[in-house]
C-alpha cells in the first residue's frame, strides 16, 4: 500500500492521525481513533496470549513512565542512548546524520560512528539539502526526554526510553514473590519516549511510542532447548557476517552460525507469530542481524525483526530479539548497591536476559499496509478475523419499524460479547463498503424475511463474508456461536510448545 493511501485511509476511517491535529500537530506524536485503538488492542491481545499466556511462569507487569535519573545512568542510557546529530552552519537545520546521508544516496554502514560520518561528509562534499550550506561537525544527541520534578523542579528524572528498564527494576521483587524460579518471563506493554531528531514515516519513528516487550530471565548454564518440531523450520535471516539474506533451518542457524539454541528457538517462535498469526507472507518477513557498532550497547546478540512494508519503502524494523546477557541486572546491582544475583542450581549467579521487543505502533501500521487490498470495485482490509477492530456490522435493510427493532436487539445482544457496529446510514452497498475498509469480517443484515412470520427465513438474518462476499442465512439464536467460532483465536494452536 502506498504511503498516501495509507495516511488517507487512516484519517478517514478512524485509525490514527497526528496528535493535536486541529493545532497543526506535533511531529512524532499520533493519536488513535476508535478503529485504530481497537486494532492496537487486538494486536496487544494476540501478542499477550501467544508470547505471555503460553509461557510457564510468564506474567505481565505495569510500571511508572517517569524514572529517576539514577537507574538510567546505571543502565547506560544517559551516556549511550544517542543518535548522531548534525547541523547546517547556514540555515541551522538539524538532521540525524545517518538518515541525511542515506537520503542523499551516500552509503553509510549501519551503526557508523560519529568520526566515520564526519569523514564521509567531508569526502562526499555533503551540503545542506535545504540551503546548500556547509555542515558542522557531528555530535552525539541523547534521545531521552528529561523531566524536572517537584515544586522547584530540582529533581531530575527521565521519561523511560524503553519499557525494559521498568521490568529490570522489578526483577528481584518478582523473582522472590514468584517462588524463585527461572526461567521467569516478565512482560510489559506500555509507552516509551524518545526525542527523535527526525520523526517520520507515520508511526515508524515516533517520539512517544508503545512497546510490547517480554524479558525472559534465565540461568545461562541450564536453559536448554529441545528444538523439536521447529528444528526444520526455515527462516529468512540476514546474518551480519554473510551480508546477505538466506533461507535457513533453525537447526542450521544453531550448527553453522553458532547461535545459542534458546535464541534460535525464539526466532522460530517469532517467525510463527508473524506468518501464522499475523498472516504476513514468509517472503516479506526476515531477521536482520546487527553487528559491530550497529548493535545496541546492551546486546551480545541482536537481530531486528523486519517486515517488507511498501509504504516505508522496503524491509523495516518492527521489533527485535536481544540477548542482553546479565548487562542490565549487573548495571542495576552496581547502581543501586543491591545484589540482584540469585542463589540456585547450587550456584550464585546473575540471571541472563533474552528480550523479545516489539514496536506496537509499527506493527499496527504494518498490518494495515500488508492486509490492504484495493481493486476496481472495492477497498478491503483483509485482516484475520481475530485482528479486525469490529467483528461484525449489524444493518437493518430498510427504515422499517419491525426490521429496526430486531436489528437493534441483535446489536444489543451481540455487543455484550463482541465489538459490533450498528449502521443504518445509506445504501446497503455503501454500508458493506464502510465495513470492508476497516476490515470487519461479517455483516449481518435484518430484512423483511427476518420479521415475516410466514417466511421460511423467519428469525434468520443474512451474514455476508468480507473476503468471499458470499452470503449465508443464519438463525438469530445461533449468531453468538457463529461469531465466536469465527473470531475467537486460540494461540496455543500455533505455539511450538503444543506442536
Ligand atoms: N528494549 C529494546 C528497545 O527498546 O529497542
Amino acid at each position: 500500500m502506498n504511503l498516501d493511501d495509507l495516511v488517507a485511509l487512516a484519517k478517514s476511517r478512524g485509525l490514527f492521525w497526528p496528535a493535536a491535529e486541529i493545532y497543526g500537530g506535533s511531529a512524532g506524536f499520533y493519536d488513535y481513533g476508535h478503529v485504530g485503538a481497537l486494532l492496537k488492542k487486538r494486536f496487544e491481545n494476540v501478542w499477550t496470549s501467544y508470547f505471555v499466556d503460553q509461557g510457564d511462569n510468564y506474567y505481565i507487569l505495569d510500571a511508572a513512565h517517569i524514572l529517576p535519573e539514577k537507574p538510567l545512568i546505571a543502565s547506560g542510557h544517559a551516556a549511550l542512548f544517542n543518535d548522531i546529530l548534525i547541523q547546517c552552519t547556514k540555515c541551522k537545520t538539524y538532521f540525524r546524520a545517518d538518515v541525511l546521508l542515506s537520503e542523499l544516496g551516500v552509503k553509510v554502514s549501519e551503526g557508523a560512528t560519529a568520526a566515520q560520518i564526519d569523514e564521509l561528509i567531508e569526502k562526499e562534499h555533503v551540503k545542506c539539502p535545504k540551503c546548500k550550506g556547509a555542515m558542522a561537525k557531528t555530535k552525539p544527541f541523547n534521545m531521552m526526554f528529561d523531566v524536572y520534578l517537584g515544586p522547584e523542579r530540582s529533581e531530575k528524572g527521565y521519561l523511560r526510553p524503553e519499557t525494559a528498564q521498568s521490568v529490570y527494576l522489578n526483577f528481584f521483587r518478582e523473582f522472590n514473590i514468584l517462588r524463585k524460579k527461572l526461567p521467569m518471563g516478565l512482560a510489559l506493554i506500555g509507552k516509551a519516549y524518545r526525542n527523535e531528531i527526525s520523526p517520520r514515516q507515520g508511526l515508524y519513528r515516533m517520539r512517544e511510542l508503545t512497546q510490547a516487550e517480554l524479558q525472559i530471565f534465565f540461568d545461562p548454564e541450564t536453559w536448554d532447548f529441545d528444538l523439536g518440531k521447529v528444528s526444520d523450520r526455515k527462516l529468512n535471516v540476514f546474518f551480519y557476517e554473510a551480508k546477505d539474506a538466506q533461507r535457513i533451518t533453525v537447526k542450521e542457524i544453531v550448527e553453522r552460525h553458532k547461535v545459542p539454541k534458546f535464541y534460535a528457538y525464539h526466532m522460530a517462535l517469532i517467525d510463527i507469530f508473524y506468518t501464522d498469526i499475523l498472516k504476513i507472507p514468509e517472503s516479506k518477513f526476515r531477521f536482520f542481524e546487527k553487528g559491530g557498532d550497529s548493535k545496541a550497547f546492551y546486546n551480545k546478540l541482536h537481530m531486528d525483526i523486519e517486515v517488507d512494508v511498501e509504504s516505508w519503502g522496503g524491509f523495516k524494523e518492527v521489533g527485535g530479539l536481544h540477548y542482553r546477557t546479565d548487562y542490565d541486572l549487573k548495571s542495576h546491582s552496581k547502581g543501586s548497591n543491591q545484589d540482584l544475583s540469585v542463589n540456585m542450581n547450587g550456584r550464585k549467579f546473575m540471571p541472563n536476559v533474552l528480550e523479545l521487543s516489539f514496536g506496537v505502533d509499527r506493527n499496527v501500521w504494518m498490518l494495515v499496509d500488508l492486509h490492504f487490498e484495493k481493486s476496481e470495485d472495492r477497498t478491503v482490509l483483509k485482516l484475520p478475523a481475530y485482528l479486525a477492530p469490529f467483528s461484525a456490522g449489524v444493518f437493518p435493510l430498510q427504515h422499517d419499524e419491525n426490521i429496526e427493532r430486531v436489528a437493534q436487539s441483535i446489536h444489543k445482544r451481540l455487543r455484550t460479547e463482541f465489538k459490533v457496529e450498528y449502521d443504518d446510514a445509506g445504501s446497503i452497498g455503501r454500508r458493506y463498503a464502510r465495513m470492508d475498509e476497516i476490515g470487519t469480517p461479517f455483516c449481518i443484515t435484518v430484512d423483511f424475511d427476518t420479521v415475516e412470520k410466514s417466511s421460511p427465513n423467519h428469525e434468520t438474518v443474512t451474514v455476508r463474508f468480507r473476503d468471499e462476499k458470499k452470503q449465508e442465512r443464519v438463525k438469530i439464536s445461533d449468531l453468538n456461536q457463529f461469531l465466536y467460532g469465527h473470531v475467537h483465536h486460540d494461540s496455543s494452536k500455533s505455539h511450538p510448545s503444543f506442536m
